[in-house]
């Protein structure tokens, strides 16, 4: 009997339709070739799905989420939602599914393309044989901590958020980031800033702790103004960084973009039972609609998804290896184009890289 992958595909937004077909045309052509059967369902999320229903995470979409094996979303966002209250708005779909489905490990990895060197904002010598992954707390910390809002005190108003972390949950990201860095060259940085908050104490104090079981791997502490510093002067000195939700969200968007285009990058969030891959990059309003956004990290998600939840590392490489191809070939989105070489535009950069994978 073929194996088979259930997986609920979340376009949202902006250019998360375009994307999300080029993604679903490379899984075709992964199922023709593997012993895999991919069952698609297809959700609201986002500005698309406050416009149809009211919500930004309609409970249906939750339901279908919770009934799949991976969720495949593309992006969402946009300014004609830019009005909403926060409580409202698009990205509360996002916060809510990754909450709901208890996914508190984002893995964003940010790796230097041969190809792509001179798209990078850095020297050359400097970005080369960058190769390293981001895994940020997602489900606590600032993004969740209570109480929060704003209100009037004193005849003005006050605006206000709680970071919060919970001894388990900076054990539980703990523990998988020293897995995954056993897995890879073997050093951890756990960014925090333990200088100024208490958050952060207890964070690198639960990070310490935790190095005794991994006595194998090399563990630093670093302050996230110094490593924000540190990633654009030596990049290639980390291999995995781990970090609370904040600082990952800002850490994971500057190492994305040292490797040239935000286009480029997937990312995968993951939880006990559930899984969600997206691109790290968003809608995209303005060139949402012209067929010329770039499909690669969409598609890049999807081979982390045939990693991670399919258990089919070959296909995924197989994706990969694809992508490094085409690359090498000189076809380049717009974003990523420069003199010299090949513009081509989603459903091309697609078509090139299902001609590899076959
Ligand atoms: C990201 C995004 C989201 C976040 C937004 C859209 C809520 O910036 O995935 O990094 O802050 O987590
Ligand atoms: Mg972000």
């Amino acid at each position: 009997m073929k194996k088979s992958c259930k997986i609920l595909l979340l376009p949202g937004d902006g250019i998360g339709p375009e994307i999300m077909e080029a993604a679903v045309k490379v899984l075709e052509a992964v199922s023709k070739k593997y012993d895999v059967q991919f069952e698609f369902q297809e959700g609201l999320i986002g500005g698309a799905a406050i416009d149809q229903t009211g919500s930004p995470l309609p409970e249906e979409t939750l339901k279908m989420a919770k009934e799949s094996d991976a969720v495949l979303l593309a992006a969402v966002g946009g300014e004609k939602w830019d009005d909403l209250p926060t409580d409202k708005r698009p990205e509360k779909g996002l916060l809510g599914i990754r909450k709901e489905l208890g996914l508190f490990a984002n893995l964003r990895p940010g790796k230097a393309y041969t190809a792509l060197l001179d798209a990078s904002p850095l020297k050359e010598n400097l970005i080369k044989g960058v190769d390293l992954l981001v895994i940020r707390e997602l489900t606590g910390g600032i993004y969740f901590g209570e109480p929060r809002g704003i209100e009037e005190r004193n005849g003005e108003k006050v605006g206000y958020n709680t970071m919060v972390y919970h001894q388990h949950e900076i054990e539980r990201i703990g523990r998988l980031a020293f897995d995954i860095a056993r897995g890879r060259r073997k050093k951890l940085t756990s960014v925090d800033k333990a200088n100024v908050l208490e958050v952060s104490a207890l964070w690198r104090e639960v990070i310490t702790n935790l190095h005794s079981d991994y006595p194998d791997v090399e563990l630093e502490h670093m302050y996230v103004d110094n490593c924000a510093m540190q990633l654009v002067r030596r990049p290639k000195d980390f291999d995995v960084i781990v970090t609370g939700n904040l600082f990952g969200d800002i850490l994971s968007d500057e190492a994305g973009a040292l490797t040239g285009s935000l286009g480029m990058l997937p990312s995968a969030s993951i939880g006990e039972k559930h899984a969600l891959y997206e691109p790290v990059h968003g809608s995209a309003p303005d060139i949402a609609g012209q067929g010329i956004a770039n499909p690669i990290a969409m598609i890049l998600s999807a081979a982390m998804m045939l990693d991670i939840t399919c258990k089919l590392p070959e296909a995924a490489r197989d994706i990969e290896n694809a992508v490094d191809k085409v690359l090498e070939e000189g076809y380049r989105t717009g974003d990523i184009w420069s003199p010299g070489t090949k513009r081509v535009n989603t459903k091309e950069m697609t078509e090139l890289i299902i001609k590899h994978i076959l």
